[in-house]
């Protein structure tokens, strides 16, 4: 507990950014595009940023540290459907008259932010969670270990192959979550691949999403090898397809789900990342209506600086005293992005799927922030009441399943449905199931060197305990 209260000491934040980013671009990033991409954005951030930090950012560049951020992929393919993106003209052209609507927002939890509130019709999916209650409980032993090694499975990112990396101690591989009353069977490739028989599946979000997609990737192709159909050049949108089971497996990157820009907006100069907030990322959106099913997973990225931009106008900002607008906090933008992305789901035509939100997923730095030394080197997991989360994590965590409560009081239309994947407890729970220091075979660490890398307390390593996400996903298209 003290260590997560110290994460909170933010004042060293900044220190050592540039060095410890010519380190990341010259040696530990496999996307070297990306990075060249990317090595623009970071120091504008500090341009806005100077050293003066506002309260709620104090973990505002775990990741730019641990992530290899993504450029504008060059494309946008197989897109059968163009549909208007727009949120504001999604509730408008829906056929609902919204002035007769209770004007009620899910927004209005965070005091002060009501006058930004985009007023909206209810987003209406059906919450089908009811069958699941996998989320509270405990990890047990469980002697069988894991479904695949960095041996058997050629889909884990260099930092997150733990094994291959050296980490030394095995036991975080020999547990299983227990949820109360009732068993989470084993993962079965051979029973997700015949559930999943002719459907197109996307993970949709930052790293940690695609680190669950490797996850089960690496489960499936126990059973078959999928074929690459579709990569960017970044490497950040990919398209996996199983032969014998008609199955497509994507990932997108959309850190925010909505549309992020660095473009020059109404004096805002170019650099700054400006979400536009009621406007969906087309990178997501364009793909859904050939989606089956859409797993949502961000949350990291809004502790970033960023303007905030609704019907074209800046509203508000966080971590950005250099421009003039309100500093409204990145509670705000998530807020907005999960309601703006329920309501599209349910908006837009074509899509009758299931969307499964998941809730924010934990890093666990210790002694130290993620750039000053912060490690996570814990073998076992923690017991019930050994570990709470801190005030931003119970924040971001309650804002997705308010959003999720709000946006399912009733039915969708054409019958997709919603399902939370509420992983934020039993990840809490899982300190053991980071990289740390083993996200690269050769760490240098803060004492060693005056370029150290940061450990990775934030990404998971695989096997790992994320492979649990994808069980829970297994149990709930099961219980369908
Ligand atoms: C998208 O919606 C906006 C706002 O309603 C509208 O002005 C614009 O013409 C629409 N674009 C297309 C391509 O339909
Ligand atoms: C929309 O609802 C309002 C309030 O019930 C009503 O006054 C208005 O006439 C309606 N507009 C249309 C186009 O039906
Ligand atoms: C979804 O519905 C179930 C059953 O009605 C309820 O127990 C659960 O709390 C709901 N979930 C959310 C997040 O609203
Ligand atoms: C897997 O990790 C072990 C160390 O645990 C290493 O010896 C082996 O070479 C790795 N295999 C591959 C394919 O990288
Ligand atoms: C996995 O699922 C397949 C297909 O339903 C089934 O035949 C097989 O017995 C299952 N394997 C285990 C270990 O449960
Ligand atoms: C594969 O699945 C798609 C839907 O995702 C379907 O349109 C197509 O007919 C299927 N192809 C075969 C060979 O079953
Ligand atoms: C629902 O289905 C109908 C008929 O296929 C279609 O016209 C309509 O656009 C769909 N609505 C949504 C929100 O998908
Ligand atoms: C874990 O890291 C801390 C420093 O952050 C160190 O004091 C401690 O000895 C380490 N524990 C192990 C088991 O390596």
């Amino acid at each position: 507990m003290d260590a997560l209260g110290s994460k909170i000491d933010i004042s060293k934040l900044f220190l050592h950014r540039k060095l410890f980013l010519v380190w990341i671009l010259v040696v530990f990033f496999p996307f070297a595009l990306v990075i060249a991409l990317f090595s623009g954005q970071s120091s504008l951030i500090e341009g806005i940023v100077g050293t003066s930090v506002p309260q709620q950012s104090y973990s505002s560049s775990i990741v730019d540290g641990l992530d290899a951020p993504a450029p504008k992929p060059v494309m946008s393919l197989h897109v059968q459907q163009k549909v208007n993106i727009s949120y504001d003209s999604l509730l408008h052209n829906d056929g609902v008259n919204t002035s007769s609507m209770e004007k009620k927002s899910g927004i209005q939890e965070i005091k002060g932010d009501e006058s930004k509130v985009l007023e909206t019709v209810k987003p209406k999916l059906k919450n089908d969670t009811a069958k699941s209650n996998l989320f509270k409980g405990k990890w047990i032993r469980d002697s069988r270990g894991p479904l695949y090694t960095n041996n058997t499975c050629a889909y884990i990112q260099g930092h997150q192959n733990c094994m291959k990396n050296g980490r030394p101690d095995m036991e975080y591989l020999y547990w299983r979550w227990k949820p109360n009353g009732q068993t989470l069977t084993r993962f079965n490739a051979t029973l997700f691949l015949d559930l999943v028989r002719g459907k197109v599946w996307a993970f949709v979000g930052d790293s940690v999403a695609r680190n669950q997609m490797q996850s089960l990737l690496c489960m499936l192709s126990q059973v078959e090898h999928p074929k690459t159909t579709y990569t960017d050049e970044a490497n950040v949108n990919v398209h996996w397809y199983f032969v014998s089971y008609n199955f497509t497996l994507m990932v997108i990157w959309s850190p925010y789900l909505v549309k992020d820009t660095e473009a020059e907006f109404k004096g805002i100069p170019q650099g700054v990342i400006k979400l536009h907030l009621d406007v969906l990322d087309p990178e997501w959106v364009t793909l859904l209506p050939n989606m089956d099913a859409i797993i949502l997973s961000t949350g990291q990225w809004f502790l970033k600086s960023g303007v905030y931009i609704m019907k074209d106008e800046v509203v508000g900002c966080h971590n950005c005293d250099k421009i003039k607008a309100e500093q409204l906090g990145f509670f705000f933008a998530f807020r907005h992005a999960i309601q703006a992305a329920l309501n599209g789901i349910r908006l837009l035509p074509g899509f009758k799927g299931i969307a499964f939100l998941q809730t924010f997923t934990v890093d666990h730095f210790e002694n130290g922030l993620w750039d000053s030394g912060g490690t996570c080197n814990r073998t076992v997991p923690y017991k019930k009441n050994e570990i709470k989360l801190n005030a931003v994590e119970k924040e971001m965590h309650k804002i997705v399943v308010d959003e999720f409560k709000y946006g399912t009081e009733e039915e969708a239309p054409n019958g997709s449905i919603a399902k939370l994947v509420d992983i934020t407890y039993c990840s809490l729970l899982r300190p053991d199931g980071h990289p740390g220091k083993y996200r690269d075979s050769n760490f240098i660490s803060k004492s060693e060197s005056t370029q150290p890398v940061p450990n990775d307390c934030l990404h998971w390593c695989l096997p790992g305990p994320i492979d649990t996400w994808n069980e829970i996903l297994l149990q709930m298209i099961k219980d369908i």
